[in-house]
């Protein structure tokens, strides 16, 4: 693939242990196998785009040196991948009983999106990885650490990623820019930040999307392709439900939709982030929150998305009227 059509998430994937940022605990662990040139079987969980995968490939990296090749000393598998399990699983058994090669002490297998194997897919391989811990350790990466079963759980050392904070992802987006050459204003950078949501993966990709359409990257810009709203306008929009101002509150629902035309859901979560930010009573957070997410399922169930937001808006200035 040509260098310049190359996604920057991977071009800028860290290399070593030493270049993720955050989760420092875990690196601080992770290091640790490095030094001993041992480790016991890893379960990482936590949200996307946080460096899961990376400090998996970094882990590699960093022990094996040259000794890390793909299919030798280690493999990736994708436990959803489209080829189904039965392929996965002979896939799996036949890299885990291997005889690792000289210089490495054993292989390793990344075994991403775990947590969507069944229950009895999972007893197979908790076999498997009982059967070969000698020759090769097992890296399982998912979302949710509790869709794996107990007895894979107690086998690994289980590490739990954190969403990286605006700094980090900050700094990484800032990075990235730099190295591309691509301009990045201060409010472009926070818009991207503010999108990114604690995800690496995504701020970066926005970036790349944003830096595709021109020199400069504007706030604007990163809000068009994200198809967000300006958060300024969402608390705006909040601010006038709560005030009790239906009709404006509605007119402005109105022009939001109007000129983003974005969808009732992103809006209705956009909602729900800008809210937290509200110096209003908690009780009245957490209400505001049940209304919101209460349109949000109706809106799942395919309700009229106008109708929806309209009493969303509604409710809210009820709520309000109601309490005082
Ligand atoms: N902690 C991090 N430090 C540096 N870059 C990161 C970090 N987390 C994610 N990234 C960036 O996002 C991309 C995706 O990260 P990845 O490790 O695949 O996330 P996931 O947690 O979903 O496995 C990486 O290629 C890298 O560019
Ligand atoms: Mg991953």
């Amino acid at each position: 693939m040509s260098e310049n059509f190359r996604p920057w998430v991977e071009k800028y994937r860290p290399r070593t242990l030493d270049d993720i940022v955050g989760q420092s605990e875990i690196l601080k662990h992770l290091k640790g196998y490095v030094a001993q040139k041992a480790m016991p079987h890893l379960l990482f969980a936590g949200p996307a785009g946080t460096g899961k995968t990376t400090a998996g490939l970094c882990l590699i990296r960093d022990l094996f040196g040259d000794k890390m090749k793909r299919n030798q000393s280690y493999l990736e598998l994708n436990a959803s991948d489209a080829r189904g399990i039965d392929v996965i699983r002979s896939s799996v058994k036949d890299f885990a009983r291997a005889i690792p090669e000289k210089g490495i002490p054993f292989r390793i297998l990344i075994l991403d999106e775990a947590d969507n194997m069944t229950p009895q897919a999972q007893q197979a391989l908790r076999r498997t990885m009982e059967k070969y811990t000698q020759n090769c350790r097992f890296i399982l990466i998912c979302n949710y650490s509790n869709k794996i079963i107990p007895p894979i759980q107690s086998r690994c050392a289980v590490f739990r990623f954190a969403l990286l904070t605006n700094d980090k992802v900050g700094d990484r987006i800032g990075f990235v820019a730099k190295e591309e050459h691509v301009k990045l204003s201060k409010e472009g950078l926070d818009a991207l930040v503010y999108v990114a949501n604690g995800d690496c993966r995504q701020g970066i990709n926005i970036l790349q999307a944003a830096g595709m359409l021109g020199e400069n990257i504007t706030a604007d810009a990163v809000y068009q392709i994200t198809g967000r709203v300006q958060p300024i306008e969402i608390k705006n929009l909040l601010e006038l439900a709560i005030a009790g101002e239906l009709t404006q509150a509605q007119e402005k629902l109105t022009e939001l939709i109007d000129t983003y035309g974005l969808s009732g859901r992103s809006l209705v979560s956009q909602m729900h982030r800008e809210l937290y930010g509200f110096s209003i009573p908690e009780e009245k957070k957490v209400d505001i929150a049940k209304i919101l997410a209460e349109i949000d399922f109706r809106l799942s169930q395919g309700a009229t998305e106008e109708i929806q937001l309209n009493a969303l808006l509604a409710k809210i200035v009820l709520m309000q009227a109601k309490s005082s």
